[in-house]
């Protein structure tokens, strides 16, 4: 397989926006779409915050930025985004059914040669995939939040995924920055499953009342060295996108260890995303 040049990243979130940047600084042309402008204005400035972070550091030069800068075009319209790219790596909402429509409708689009990756949490790949004619050339590539500054992507192997996929997808890891680990196709793969489980296991307790949402973390910081508390971490995760995740895990295991709490429900409903919309367990100011 030819070296991947060209990349879509689908989704200018979070994510979307944190794999942009990492791709362009790794010297991909870059092609970003999201379902409205006023998205990828927001992803396109969280990119520029980023790298000037790393300016002011003294992490990377001006010079830097602006290359990587230059290497990301932006477009609200799908099928642009796919042309002439060899690999699109998706990081939209964690809703199957959207990620599904979504590779369904680019795949007549996308040359036979172009590989379709998935940034979901936990979702299946093997059901994505079936929603393609590319199911060997369809596999999860899963960053962690936030992208330029975490190590790791999990690679997730679907049911039909490819030894030369899984071969190019770490070569591309290893270009972006990144450690790679390959994992078989199971709900929440390896890093989700296990820390997904924490989060939610500290909100039925914040929930209960054992302890205020300050002191929950200060359990997890102090007494076990992480690095954020688990309350902070699902503010960071943003809480809709762990209740798509635990309601995952919950529809998939059949394991009330999965159960998510109704406090978190009751949050996505009231708008309290955390971090990203301003208001979670904690509160953010803009
Ligand atoms: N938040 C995390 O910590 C984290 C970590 C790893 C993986 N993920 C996964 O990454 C994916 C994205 O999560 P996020 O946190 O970036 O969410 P987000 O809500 O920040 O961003 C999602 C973006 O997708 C856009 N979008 C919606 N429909 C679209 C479409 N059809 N085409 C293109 N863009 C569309 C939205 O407008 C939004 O800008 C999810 O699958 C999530 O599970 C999230």
């Amino acid at each position: 397989m030819a070296a991947i040049r060209k990349v879509c990243v689908l989704g200018a979130g979070l994510m979307g926006a944190g794999i942009a940047q990492v791709a362009a600084q790794a010297g991909l042309e870059v092609k970003l779409r999201d379902i409205e402008d006023k998205f990828l204005e927001k992803g396109m400035a969280a990119v520029k915050q980023s790298l000037g972070r790393m300016v002011k550091k003294g992490k990377i030069t001006q010079a830097d930025t602006d290359t990587a800068l230059s290497r990301i075009k932006c477009t609200n319209k799908l099928i642009e985004a796919v042309r002439d790219v060899d690999v699109v790596i998706e990081a939209i909402p964690e809703i199957l059914s959207l990620k599904k429509e979504t590779f369904k409708a680019i795949d007549n689009e996308s040359p036979s040669h172009v590989i379709f990756a998935s940034n979901t949490s936990g979702l299946s790949i093997t059901e994505m995939a079936s929603a393609t004619k590319r199911a060997d050339r369809f596999i999860g590539m899963h960053f962690m939040n936030p992208v330029p500054m975490m190590q790791l992507v999990e690679i997730v192997r679907g049911y039909s995924t490819s030894e030369e996929t899984i071969k190019s997808i770490e070569e591309l890891s290893v270009k972006m920055g990144k450690t790679p680990i390959v994992v078989s196709d199971t709900p929440g793969f390896a890093t989700s499953r296990f820390i997904a489980v924490l989060m939610n296991e500290a909100i039925h307790a914040f929930a209960e009342g054992i302890a205020s949402a300050e002191d929950i973390d200060k359990s997890m910081r102090l007494g076990m060295n992480h690095p954020m508390g688990p309350l902070e971490l699902a503010d960071f995760v943003g809480l809709d996108t762990l209740l798509y995740v635990m309601e995952n895990l919950y529809r998939e295991y059949s394991d009330p260890k999965y159960r998510p709490p109704l406090l978190l429900r009751q949050m996505v409903r009231a708008g309290h995303l955390g971090r990203k919309s301003g208001k979670g367990f904690y509160s953010y100011s803009a």
